[in-house]
């Protein structure tokens, strides 16, 4: 067997300790002699690993008593929808700070429930302008931004717009656990699973609680927060694997020592890739220092005609996923969590042969 370093912007690496555990738990869970997907999940097992799962994320990310943690489905696509549909009612603003493609998406999304006032809104995508820039309605129901932008490889950093009583949203599907949150600057934090949580099929909501009960009568029921929040997220059935396997992926990082820890290692790998990058004339990331993302890293090499072989050529390494998004091209390095610092130190070796080889 011979595993990759596979730099995914997600689905994406599950940490090897991980995905073992849970190839030992596959025919037999702690002796009862069933897979835990196959478990009713209002079992007393299965409510038992949801439980202590929860427990860990409030732990990790230091979640104050008043959020619930949601687990649902849908994505953090679903919460497009999700987040107007319990936070508005038709008629209703809610600001949107456009700095990438995913905050653009989530903008659009929310424009079939209410009134956008689109506060930011950047072109090239390679920063996050000052507040002075920022127009803010008085009038907003909630700001929405995207803390770390996936697909541009842009992030907010240590910038968060001042909404004063007026709720921040925030999308992290793609910071989630990589570096401390403070979860009491925002109403709601959302996200996919599929980069720092686990496989893809389940999504978090952290909403303060006092968010909860202004859902639209005509939510749907899968989407309606407090029903949900109300049902411990078992309304109806829950992804129930992967939220045993969140579990898993959560005691890992605690393991690690948790967010704090991993978030100096996470500093530390995309500090080394950066650097690599700038001090070549070869390779470019066109993101202001100050707005660069530690999970996800696009660069592009001098001459574009080289990206298909500089691609095919890491792949043979066993350097997998480094193609841009196809909305813009290029090269992308995502360091989640799971990816170790010897997966980015044979990257940056893999780039320096290359760089000699096709100068
Ligand atoms: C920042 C961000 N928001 C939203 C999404 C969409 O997530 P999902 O596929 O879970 O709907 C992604 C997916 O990569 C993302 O990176």
């Amino acid at each position: 067997m011979k595993r990759v370093y596979n730099f995914s912007a997600g689905p994406a690496m599950i940490p090897e300790p991980v995905l073992q555990q849970a190839a030992d738990e596959m025919l037999d869970w702690h002796g009862h002699g069933m897979n835990v997907m196959e478990m009713s999940h209002r079992s007393k097992e299965f409510m038992a690993i949801a439980a202590e799962a929860e427990a860990d994320l409030r732990e990790l990310m230091a979640i104050p008593l008043n959020y619930k943690v949601l687990f649902l489905q849908g994505g953090a696509t679903g919460q497009f929808a999700g987040i107007p549909m319990n936070l508005t009612k038709p008629g209703d603003k809610a600001d949107y700070a456009i700095t990438g493609a995913w905050s653009k998406k989530a903008a659009k999304e929310a424009e079939k429930y209410l009134q956008v006032n689109v506060s930011i809104k950047t072109d090239a995508h390679t920063g996050v302008p000052g507040i002075a820039d920022w127009d803010l309605s008085a009038d907003a129901k909630y700001v929405h931004i995207t803390p770390n932008e996936t697909i541009h490889g842009v992030a907010y950093n240590d910038f968060l717009p001042p909404t004063g009583d007026i709720p921040l949203v925030g999308d992290v599907s793609s910071m989630i656990l990589s570096q401390p949150i403070d979860v009491s600057k925002y109403g709601v934090l959302y996200a996919g699973a599929q980069k720092n949580i686990g496989p893809a099929g389940i999504t978090v909501v952290i909403v303060r609680d006092d968010l909860l009960d202004n859902q639209r009568p005509d939510t749907p029921m899968v989407w309606d927060w407090p029903g949900k929040a109300e049902a411990g997220s078992m309304l109806n059935t829950p992804p129930t694997y992967s939220w045993y396997f969140a579990g898993l992926v959560f005691k890992w990082l605690k393991n690690q020592g948790g967010v704090e820890t991993i978030y100096e290692i996470n500093k530390a790998k995309a500090k080394k890739l950066y650097s690599v990058i700038d001090s070549s004339d070869f390779y470019a990331n066109p993101v202001e220092p100050s707005f660069r993302s530690l999970m996800n890293i696009p660069f592009t090499v001098a001459k574009p005609e080289l990206e298909t072989k500089f691609n095919q050529e890491a792949a043979k390494a066993g350097l997998k996923n480094l193609e841009g998004h196809r909305a813009v091209g290029g090269m992308r390095a995502s360091l989640y969590n799971a990816m170790p610092m010897e997966g980015v130190e044979a990257l940056i070796k893999f780039m320096k042969e290359f760089e000699s080889a096709n100068i």
